[in-house]
């Protein structure tokens, strides 16, 4: 029987994890959330884990309380989270949102472990942040991180039997989230509420609003350069309304592999989860003739800032992808909470660019301070 740990086991992807987990008996020992201790509680339970971490310190008393007749050992915190990425099992899936994911993927590359590992990845923001020290750790130990994020995962699979030295470009789609066609001014004053109906996607808050400024899409660009080894030239992003094509591959011979699946997260969590492995998957099947039409169109740059922020910022290299994103988890934080409207998400990304010294990444450290410079600077423009 395999074993498995989620960090982010509460949210949108960590539940759908504990469902391809169950549906294929694979035993969870480790679960960690942030402060929804109730969930936590009852997944501990009723998977009969080994230990929790609840981040919120704050949050410990009642989750103890929750736990009190189990011998479910508690946590907190970041040791508390890196505890639990740490553990001896076969898959570590990092599910939580923020950059917060950056330690505890660090600790599970940089842990003992006895028998075959893999990480699942979904936290984004850790590839984005700090890919280049993930990936070399990643290379260096000889453990895999299989992507979940579907456009990633789509990649992935489309390389499958084919030589990686032939690939010539990636398709990345995009759905374009609920504002695509929007003209800049309209954007203005959209509202909270409508900022998180996205078309096709059922998500977290976070990546949610990150889908409607399209950030969300120029942080998986940098990913994809992350997990892939790819140069920003040989990313082209596509805006793709259905989302059924998930994103393609174009080879030298100019043949082009697509992966295609109904827009269901289970999918590419279980495909990273049980890699190489196709089995049942408790999704719907993909009906084409239902869908009739699929459409394709070009991003629009000029009005999405935060993707123009992305790719500049991949390009400018250093520390400059961790600023745009620290900042960005700052103006959605803002957003959320009414204080700033819409737009300005966008433009304190882009005046990251402008106004922020970049960086060269020697070490984890230089992340961390850029991250935290970043989130100083947002939150000076918010206020
Ligand atoms: N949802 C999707 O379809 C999707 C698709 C592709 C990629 N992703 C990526 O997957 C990640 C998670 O997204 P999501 O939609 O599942 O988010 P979500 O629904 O908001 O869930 C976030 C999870 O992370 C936990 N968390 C937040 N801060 C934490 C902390 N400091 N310590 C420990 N746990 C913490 C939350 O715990 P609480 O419940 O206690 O707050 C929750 O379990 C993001 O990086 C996102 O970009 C998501």
């Amino acid at each position: 029987m395999k074993t498995m740990t989620i960090i982010g086991s509460t949210g949108s992807i960590g539940t759908q994890a504990l469902e391809v987990a169950k549906k294929h008996n694979i035993s969870i020992t480790g679960l960690a959330a942030n402060s929804n201790a109730k969930v936590l509680a009852e997944q501990a339970v009723k998977f009969g884990v080994k230990k929790v971490c609840i981040f919120n310190e704050a949050k410990i008393r009642e989750l103890e309380r929750l736990l009190e007749n189990t011998n479910i050992e508690i946590l907190t915190g970041m040791d508390g989270l890196c505890e639990i990425a740490s553990m001896d099992v076969n898959i570590f899936l990092n599910s939580v949102v923020g950059m917060v994911g950056l330690k505890p993927t660090v600790a599970a590359l940089e842990a003992e472990h006895t028998m075959d590992f893999r990480i699942a990845l979904a936290n984004k923001e850790t590839l984005v942040a700090g890919g280049e020290i993930v990936m070399a750790l990643s290379k260096g130990k000889n453990i895999p991180i299989y992507p979940v994020d579907s456009e990633h995962s789509a990649v992935f699979q489309c390389l499958q039997g084919n030589k990686r030295e032939q690939l010539k470009k990636i398709i990345l789609t995009a759905s374009g989230g609920p504002f695509f066609g929007k003209t800049k001014a309209e954007l203005e004053n959209v509202t909270i509420e409508q900022a998180l109906n996205h078309p096709n996607w059922s998500m977290g808050q976070k990546i949610t609003v990150d889908s409607a400024t399209l950030m969300n899409k120029g942080l998986e660009f940098i990913e994809a350069i992350r997990l892939f080894d790819l140069e920003p030239e040989q990313i082209e992003i596509v805006v793709h309304r259905e989302s059924v094509v998930h994103s393609a591959v174009e080879y030298n011979d100019c043949s082009v592999i697509a992966q295609m699946g109904v827009p269901d997260m289970k999918i590419p969590i279980q495909y990273a989860v049980l890699y190489p492995d196709r089995v049942d998957c408790p999704t719907k099947p993909l009906s084409l003739t239902d869908i009739g039409t699929l459409s394709f169109a070009r991003p629009d740059l000029e009005t999405f800032d935060c993707l123009r922020a992305c790719i500049e910022a991949v390009k400018m290299g250093g520390t400059m992808p961790a600023m745009v994103n620290g900042a960005n988890e700052v103006a959605v934080s803002a957003f959320l909470a009414g204080k700033i409207g819409f737009s300005q998400i966008g433009r304190i990304a882009l005046s990251v660019l402008e106004e922020l010294k970049n960086k060269e990444i020697t070490c984890l450290m230089d992340v961390f301070e850029a991250d935290n410079v970043a989130r100083e600077f947002a939150k000076t423009k918010i206020n």
